[in-house]
């Protein structure tokens, strides 16, 4: 068998996995979870959730694939025995599931951006309307999910260190330049403190105990940072023993919550500068393709230069994501199958283009994609994992981080956490989520 691929070095790994956290989830997600009503209270809950309970859970999905080496189809069963291939193969189906949608909205992002270049914005709601009924329905739609696909195809399969890495060392810098520069250009915007207080400040106490805000604060954390369905196994597949993976995991998490965060700056001042509001809350694409072209739109040159910037970056953050999306089924297959990469790439692709066609030509069925795919089973997989490695295999969690000479003291910590508090609070978050999906 030929020799497994690695990264070129620590920094590789972290921006891939990164690059992989960040993405449309940070822009597109974010902005229309914190306008669902949550406020502050969402904020708080998202982070603590991340730092309480996906933390250990990303360091224990990265375990799973530095200490097997392999896909994350193949790398529960090398791990526990084929008793638990149901979870290899939750981690490949999730993914693609993920993966047939997301394609539909880079393919809306490119057309956002195509048009801000060529043909200008939207100056008022009704030709807003108009402009984002023309990104997303027809066969434009179809052309950019099939173009977003061949894009995310040609890096996968140029190879980890050739196409991933390589993509993601480029990409995550520049965009992380562009979110501090429009962070900064928003600031000075008339709504900006209103912004600021409505979406990320104003605390309403009541709202930790709503459920819609509880399920967005957990399908936000996890599907954010890409966790639960093997992203982060197949990814640490190709690291060496070297990396320290507690402190990978934390530079991932806290590279994806900062853009997050600052995509929240961006967005709501646009958004209360202009008087969008009302056009944003309660629907799933309202704040990104709508209200912030509208609001950009009435601005004229400067306007239309910070649409083009936006959406470009949100392009270049949605495809080191998609392309973590293909590598799951690409190494699952090659692992299984003993494809080449460059078949495996050819056919995943081609099954993620089938599976999408129906979220592109309907947006109901999008939204009940991302709520099934990239909510409640990124959660049921964290969910899993944490039992995995906490107490079926919890060997290999401590002799994997020994191997790596982390801090014992961080080990302990992760560990405790992983076994007593990630488990419980995870099945509430789900029970929570799978809820508030069966009742709206
Ligand atoms: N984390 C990515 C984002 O925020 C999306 C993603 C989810 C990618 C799950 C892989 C797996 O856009």
């Amino acid at each position: 068998m030929a020799l497994r691929e690695q990264w070129r070095s620590r920094w590789g790994f972290v921006l891939a996995a990164a690059g992989s956290a960040v993405g449309l989830g940070n822009l597109w997600g974010f902005a229309y979870r914190a306008s669902e009503g949550g406020g502050a209270a969402f904020l708080l809950l998202y982070i603590l959730i991340v730092l309480v309970v996906c933390l250990p859970v990303l360091v224990s999905e990265m375990v799973l694939g530095r200490s097997t080496g392999s896909s994350p189809l193949l790398a529960p069963v090398n791990a526990a025995g084929p008793r638990w291939s149901p979870m290899g193969w939750l981690f490949v189906i999730a993914p693609l599931g993920i993966g047939s949608y997301y394609a539909v909205l880079m393919g809306w992002t490119l057309d956002t951006l195509i048009h801000s270049i060529f043909f200008g914005l939207p100056s008022n709601l009704s030709e807003a309307e108009t402009f984002f009924g023309s990104i997303s329905s027809g066969s434009s739609v179809l052309l950019g999910q099939l173009i977003s696909l061949l894009l995310t195809a040609i890096v996968v399969s140029a190879g980890v260190r050739g196409g991933i890495e390589r993509l993601s060392r480029l990409g995550v810098p520049i965009l992380f330049g562009l979110l501090l520069i429009l962070a900064l250009w928003a600031a000075t915007l008339s709504g900006t403190w209103e912004g600021y207080r409505t979406f990320l400040l104003k605390l309403d106490a009541s709202q930790f105990f709503n459920p819609s805000t509880i399920r967005n604060a957990f399908t936000q954390a996890f599907f954010s940072l890409s966790l639960g369905i093997g992203i982060m196994v197949a990814y640490s597949s190709y690291l060496d023993k070297k990396n320290q993976l507690p402190k990978e995991a934390v530079s991932v998490a806290s590279i994806d919550t900062a853009v997050g965060l600052l995509a929240g700056m961006i967005t709501f001042p646009i958004v209360m500068s202009f008087g969008l509001k009302e056009v944003i809350s309660g629907s799933t694409v309202g704040t990104l393709f709508i209200s912030l072209p509208t609001g950009l739109g009435t601005l004229g040159l400067t306007g239309r230069v910070v649409a083009i910037l936006f959406f470009a970056l949100a392009y270049i953050a949605a495809i080191t994501s998609s392309i973590s999306l293909l590598e799951v089924p690409v190494s699952s297959i090659m692992d299984r199958l003993g494809w080449g990469r460059s078949k495996a790439v050819f056919v995943s692709t081609g099954l993620l283009f089938v599976l999408g066609i129906p979220s592109a030509l309907n947006l109901d069925v999008l939204g009940k994609m991302d709520s099934i795919f990239g909510g409640v089973l990124l959660i049921l997989g964290g969910f899993l994992l944490s039992i995995f490695l906490g107490w079926v295999v919890p060997n290999r969690f401590d002799e994997d981080l020994a191997g790596c000479n982390s801090n014992h003291r961080v080990r302990r910590y992760l560990k405790f956490m992983l076994r007593w508090v990630s488990p419980p609070v995870i099945a509430f978050g789900l029970i929570v989520s799978v809820v508030d999906l069966f009742q709206n």
